[in-house]
């Protein structure tokens, strides 16, 4: 145990995950799809230089918000074979991102450097990721206003009357500023993720626990403005957009787990317990793109589907329902496991999940793949081994 900012972590070696009793025959199958496509994906990467984002889009520029996902994905089939050839992959892919640790354009930085840097830093212990976590923390930091307790999300837009746009992704950046913390003891880090934290918390949540994609804040007395969308359904009054659940579900759990506070799991079991509970959950747990718009179409998200089952394995080793969120993250893993969901090995441009949604009202990258599909799909798969195999995912901070 190592002791940094006045709390304990986990050292980056306890958390590669030890050589697992116990895995079943759907999971050993998912990974072995998974190796295949990525073995593939890897020599298109290092051919071109670019990063997978989607079957309809293809292969992107670092600067796309995507591009830390396939590193990320090679880093988890580290994890998983423990093979020197993946971790070889996965420091390949994962230098392709160096340069974005000073990229401020929006808040996206966090996704793209902890996926990539942040996994290949709790694997390895490389010190040198440990800058560019640090670095890539700091750019974050750049978008926080004192006078919103936010990080604004994205640029004002004039054509959308934003002055200070956040959406519910943003939750999942707070990590990078929290494993930044955790290496420096730079508080302002935790404070900022705190503060950001608990004023979405406040604001952008409804009264029934779905929330819209985007929220407009007043810039100069951090005041709401303004539900609107962005992605899901464009009636902000009810629009649940499926990922964006998921990722508020993320969000929360993961907040927990790093600063211990109460209030962040009971939220985040409240948002379990709406999306468990919601009328339009299909059987197989594969959320439809809006929770709120079967009407409008059935079409499918795996990627919101692998999400949640990634933050239902952590929920459920915090949480007093923890059995009931268990069971129901084993049955999202399983539905993508088969044939519906898992692509078949050389096809599918090399994506392991089918029926992703992109953005079903833009029309964009409708049911396809999408590469952090593929990235919290290995995920979750991961958290689920050493789950049944009685191994700790995480510590929670102590407050
Ligand atoms: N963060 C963008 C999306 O989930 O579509």
């Amino acid at each position: 145990m190592t002791l940094l900012g006045g709390r304990s972590i986990l050292t980056a070696q306890q958390v590669l995950p030890p050589q697992m009793k116990e895995a079943p025959a759907w999971v050993t199958n998912a990974f072995t799809v998974a190796q295949a496509q990525s073995e593939a994906m890897y020599k298109e990467v290092m051919k071109t230089k670019l990063l997978p984002r989607s079957i309809q889009r293809g292969l992107q520029p670092k600067t796309d918000w995507t591009a830390g996902f396939f590193p990320g994905t090679l880093w988890y089939l580290y994890a998983y074979t423990r093979e020197d050839t993946w971790k070889t992959r996965a420091e390949n892919a994962t230098a392709l991102m160096k340069g974005e640790q000073n990229n401020a354009f929006d808040h996206d930085i966090g996704f793209k450097m902890y996926s990539c840097y942040g996994n290949g830093y709790l694997l390895t212990g490389n010190k040198a990721y440990r800058h560019i976590i640090f670095r890539s923390a700091k750019t974050l930091t750049s978008r926080y206003s004192y006078k919103t307790g936010l990080i604004m999300s994205w640029e004002p837009d004039t054509k959308r009357d934003w002055l200070f746009p956040v959406i519910i992704d943003n939750m999942i950046n707070l990590e990078l500023l929290m494993e930044a913390y955790k290496i420096s003891g730079d508080t302002t880090l935790r404070n900022i993720a705190v503060s950001h934290a608990d004023k979405t918390m406040k604001y952008h949540y409804r009264k029934n626990m779905s929330c819209p994609h985007v929220v407009d804040y007043e810039p100069e007395t951090g005041a709401l403005r303004k539900y609107d969308w962005n992605n899901g359904s464009d009636d902000t009054t009810n629009s649940t957009w499926s990922r964006g659940q998921s990722w508020g579900l993320y969000g929360y759990t993961m907040m927990y787990r790093e600063t211990g506070n109460l209030r962040y799991l009971q939220h985040a079991e409240k948002i379990a317990d709406f999306l468990l509970s919601h009328p339009n959950m299909p059987a197989d747990m594969i959320p439809y793109w809006d929770y709120s718009a079967p009407h409008r179409s059935k079409m499918r998200d795996t990627s919101a589907a692998a999400i949640m089952a990634s933050a239902l394995m952590e929920l459920s080793t915090y949480s007093a329902q923890g059995k009931e969120y268990f069971e129901a993250g084993e049955k999202q893993l399983k539905s993508l496991s088969s044939p519906t969901y898992l692509a078949k090995p050389g096809t599918h441009k090399n994506f392991i999940l089918m029926h992703a949604t992109g953005n079903f009202l833009r029309s964009s990258e409708l049911d396809g793949a999408l590469s952090y599909a593929d990235y919290y799909f290995m995920e979750g798969l991961l958290r689920y081994l050493k789950l049944i195999n009685g191994k700790e995912l995480y510590k929670v901070a102590e407050l």
